[in-house]
């Protein structure tokens, strides 16, 4: 009976459990790496045309995408895409107008109980910290992207996907990329794997916009550090010079 118990304990325990995602290469990983700008670009059209449907970005304005390499003309004319709303007005109203460079980018749903009711009972997590809130970061985000199998026989619910990488592999989330599901302007072939990589970049950027300066101020310490040890080596030699 105990042994039982053990054997149920354990399988329910290994059916929550999804296998460790695979690591990947990843650029901005390595301790001075930074950020593919390309990659970004791609990312944030992968997000903004599939993801941004259904997940919100609500930590990043549309002026942090100056970090990709848009200019400043460019992010005027992608803020003013956006309806923003805002209010209220004069008559107490709230309205809507053209968004701004300092406006943050909009929610898809209104609220979260619009965003389960749309979404089979599921909420579609805020993206903006996800790569920093999920043990496994980026290798977890792209593995969820990858990760969609033939079903080998878990009992799903209507609006449940097979997902190799999800806990307990069951997954509200019908595979968001196919191929060639977006034209990318530099070219780029736009395959699963192509996408799933590119937006994992830019998601990864999003939880840590400042990470690049970061590493940079980190070089600069540790070579300023670096030189008062000499300096403090030679001092002490020099006073210590005379003392037999
Ligand atoms: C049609 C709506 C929809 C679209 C489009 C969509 N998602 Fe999702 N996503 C969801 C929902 C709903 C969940 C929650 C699933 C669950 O909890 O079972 C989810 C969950 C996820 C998760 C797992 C989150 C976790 O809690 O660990 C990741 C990662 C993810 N989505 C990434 C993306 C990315 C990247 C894109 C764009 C390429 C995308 N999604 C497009 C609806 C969507």
């Amino acid at each position: 009976m105990k042994l039982l118990l053990i054997c149920l304990a354990f399988t329910s325990l290994m059916a929550e459990h999804a296998p460790t995602p695979p690591k990947q290469d990843w650029s901005f990983k390595k301790p001075n790496g930074t950020f593919d700008r390309s990659a970004l670009q791609r990312g944030f059209q992968v997000y903004k045309q599939v993801c941004s449907t259904c997940h919100s970005l609500k930590y990043i304005s549309f002026r942090h995408l100056k970090a990709l390499g848009l200019t400043e003309a460019e992010i005027k004319v992608l803020a003013s895409q956006y309806q923003i709303k805002d209010g209220p007005n004069d008559s107490g109203d709230m309205f809507e107008r053209p968004g701004r460079p300092s406006d943050y980018i909009p929610s898809p749903y209104a609220n979260d109980k619009q965003a389960r009711a749309a979404n089979n009972g599921a909420l579609p997590p805020d993206q903006s910290l996800i790569i920093k809130a999920r043990e496994h970061g980026a290798d977890y985000v792209y593995a969820i992207l990858t990760g969609f199998k033939e079903n080998p026989n878990l009992k799903l619910n209507p609006g449940q996907y097979y997902n190799e990488y999800f806990p307990g592999h069951a997954i509200s989330m019908a595979p968001p990329l196919s191929e060639g599901l977006v034209i990318y302007n530099d070219g780029t072939k736009a395959t699963i794997d192509q996408m799933a990589r590119d937006v994992t970049t830019f998601l990864a950027w999003a939880s840590e916009p400042e990470i690049e300066q970061r590493k940079r101020l980190g070089f600069k310490v540790l070579l300023y550090l670096l030189v008062m040890v000499g300096l403090f080596y030679a001092t002490m030699r020099r006073i210590w010079s005379g003392i037999k």
